[in-house]
């Protein structure tokens, strides 16, 4: 039995914004760049076939997923979980509920990217992501230094 308060994933939209960034600016680590500007986020939003998923803890944000799909391909764009909300297995039910949710749109290839040495790279090769290609020194961090961003696919039903 988990010692974990229970965490429900819901949908979410556009007026989440502010507690979506609260979890972005405290999940990811500003020294590799791969975090979001809420301008960025709030751009995003409206894009045909985006769709949000908030992890919420009595009514707080503490995680969210963004996903996008068109036609049979799905790309889950950010994943995110605070810090101390970390290890507790949201981020895996977040990313599953990504799959289900891609699925349920009649996404059959899945895909992301990632930066090398992410540890997140476990947590998306646990659910059946396999790297697909690279994209070389794509992500330059705070002290100058470069990391490659990783492209991971899964296939639905094959
Ligand atoms: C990636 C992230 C969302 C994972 O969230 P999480 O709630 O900690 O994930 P889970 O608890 O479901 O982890 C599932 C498993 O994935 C692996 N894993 C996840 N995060 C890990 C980490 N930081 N270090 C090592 N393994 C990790 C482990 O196997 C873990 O199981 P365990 O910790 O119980 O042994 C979270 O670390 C995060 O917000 N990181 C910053 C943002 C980011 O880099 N997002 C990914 C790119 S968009």
């Amino acid at each position: 039995m988990s010692a974990f308060a229970p965490c429900a994933v819901v949908e979410g939209g556009p007026a989440d914004l502010d507690r979506v960034m609260r979890v972005m600016e405290d999940s990811f680590d500003p020294c590799f760049g791969e975090a979001w500007t809420a301008a960025q986020f709030a751009g995003m939003m409206p894009l045909p076939g985006i769709w949000l998923s908030l992890a919420k803890q009595d009514d707080k944000v503490i995680g969210f997923g963004l996903g996008r799909s068109v036609l049979d391909e799905a790309e889950l764009l950010l994943l995110a979980v605070n810090r101390d909300s970390q290890h507790q297995g949201i981020g895996r039910s977040l990313l599953n509920h990504f799959v289900d949710t891609a699925t349920q749109r009649g996404a059959s290839k899945l895909h992301l990217e990632v930066r090398d040495g992410n540890p997140a790279l476990k947590l998306y090769n646990a659910a059946g992501f396999v790297e697909a290609g690279r994209r070389w020194k794509y992500y330059v961090g705070r002290d100058g230094q470069v990391y490659d961003a990783v492209t991971l696919e899964k296939r639905i039903g094959s």
